[in-house]
């Protein structure tokens, strides 16, 4: 089923799935970027017997509209994202616990309502994403691409950023869907995710307040958020739990549906 809500001059879609008991673990799955909620299609279908499963285009990207975002002159902020998560989440009206599972650009998101809303979800899952900033580099790397980004369109992108998203082996066919998302991803939404990422403040300092039962889940052989780097980050959260996926990357959601699913799953009934 797909929902759309209204949220500050932004229609905002989400796909929904899932367990009708009341009390069952809401799911709100964030994607990365420049995805859409196209890569929780596993995770729709297969933990819905289970849990109630939403997965939100984020504003501007898949389905969802920018609204008036971002004003002339505005900086981009993640924090517009992880408001309009906030706002999604009270219209879910949950009797269950909410479960916020951050991919990526999705966890940057994560730990930014970690920081300024965090009673907005009872429990956390950090998925192939970082605490850290950026360095120089990479921020430079990112304020090219908003600059260059309508000239090279949302394809030169997908090529940019493929070497770095799977495991040397994953099937073909697996990438080709997620190229196919980054392509179709609108050029504008490219341009404020990356201004939005560069300004991200380093939240490493945030983890060990962290007061939520967290889950840290990473591909073995994640190029872009270092399975390590994960590790340390699942240590300075106290009583987070870590799981690695053997033999994938970045894209352990796509990559490793099934093992993914099993990790959430076991987590979110274990609440
Ligand atoms: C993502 O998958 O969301 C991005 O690779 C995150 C980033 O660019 O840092």
């Amino acid at each position: 089923m797909t929902i759309a809500i209204e949220v500050d001059n932004a229609r905002l879609v989400y796909a929904a799935a899932g367990s009708p008991y009341p009390q069952a673990p809401t799911l709100v799955l964030v994607h990365g970027f420049p995805l859409s909620r196209a890569m929780w299609q596993a995770q729709l279908e297969g933990l819905s017997p289970r849990c109630r499963v939403v997965a939100p285009d984020l504003r501007g990207y898949g389905e969802s509209s920018f609204g008036d975002w971002p004003a002339a002159g505005e900086t981009p902020s993640l924090d517009r994202y992880a408001d309009d998560l906030e706002a999604l989440i009270a219209s879910l009206q949950a009797d269950g616990p909410v479960v916020l599972v951050g991919f990526s650009m999705g966890g940057y998101i994560a730990l930014n309502m970690a920081r300024r809303c965090p009673d907005a979800f009872d429990a956390l899952v950090l998925m192939d994403t970082r605490a850290a900033a950026d360095d120089d580099t990479a921020r430079a790397t990112r304020l090219k691409m908003a600059d260059h980004i309508h000239e090279w369109g949302a394809a030169r992108v997908a090529e940019l950023m493929r070497p770095k998203l799977f495991a040397m082996d994953t099937p073909e066919r697996i990438v080709q869907e997620t190229v196919a998302v980054i392509s179709a991803t609108d050029p504008a939404a490219i341009a404020a995710s990356q201004l939005a990422m560069a300004a991200r403040p380093d939240s490493t300092g945030l983890l060990g307040s962290i007061a939520k039962p967290t889950l840290v889940v990473v591909g073995e052989h994640d190029a872009i958020s270092p399975s390590a780097e994960m590790r340390g980050i699942a240590a300075a959260i106290p009583g987070a739990r870590f799981v690695e996926v053997p033999g994938v990357g970045h894209m352990a959601p796509v990559e490793a549906p099934e093992a993914v699913n099993a990790a959430l799953a076991e987590f979110a009934e274990s609440l």
